[in-house]
């Protein structure tokens, strides 16, 4: 892990900062998916301040991660139910989403906020760790594997 990165719950004063970085998530998404489920899909910039207001209202997981004392990224994430309503597991942890500044990728920015994650995750009693990404997101393709994560569900369609 890189020295220099340093996580951190978020606070209020992140907010703007966090605005910025869950819009600049969603158009990256957008644009690099190819999706055609973000095809004419608009996130307005209101959207991404009342997510990130409701992030720090509700008691899900809102971290910041700072390189160097330079802000780096963030990741968002909270407990659930396993997909199998029947399972006796009562919660796991789901990570919603990560950021990390474009500039600032490739030094151990995310692997410092899911170390962050899954302490919180496991001072909560929660035995597992989940998060989903695209295939063709080579980047999350690249980095959830080499951070434990093991492709354990996947997700198929047909155009109709
Ligand atoms: C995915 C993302 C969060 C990774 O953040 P990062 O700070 O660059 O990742 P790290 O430097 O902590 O790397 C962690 C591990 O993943 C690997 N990795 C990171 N980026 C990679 C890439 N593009 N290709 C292959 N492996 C990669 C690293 O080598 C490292 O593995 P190691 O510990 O064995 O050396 C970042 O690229 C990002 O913000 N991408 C855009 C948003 C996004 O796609 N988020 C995920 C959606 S689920």
């Amino acid at each position: 892990m890189n020295p220099g990165a340093t996580v951190r719950p978020a606070a209020p004063a992140d907010q703007a900062r966090l605005a910025a970085w869950f819009q600049a998530a969603f158009e990256h998404l957008k644009t690099s998916s190819a999706d055609p489920w973000f095809e004419g899909a608009v996130k307005p910039p209101e959207a991404s301040s009342a997510h990130v207001a409701q992030a720090l209202a509700d008691g899900s997981l809102l971290l910041v991660a700072e390189l160097d004392g330079t802000p780096a990224g963030f990741l968002h994430g909270r407990l659930e139910r396993p997909y199998v309503a029947e399972s006796p597991i009562p919660k796991i942890g789901h990570v919603s989403l990560v950021w990390v500044e474009p500039a600032l990728r490739g030094r151990g920015v995310a692997q410092a906020m899911i170390a962050a994650a899954e302490a919180w995750f496991r001072e909560r009693g929660i035995g597992w760790v989940q998060l989903s990404y695209q295939p063709a997101n080579r980047e999350a393709a690249g980095t959830w594997p080499a951070l434990g994560f093991e492709v354990f569900r996947v997700h198929a369609r047909k155009r109709l």
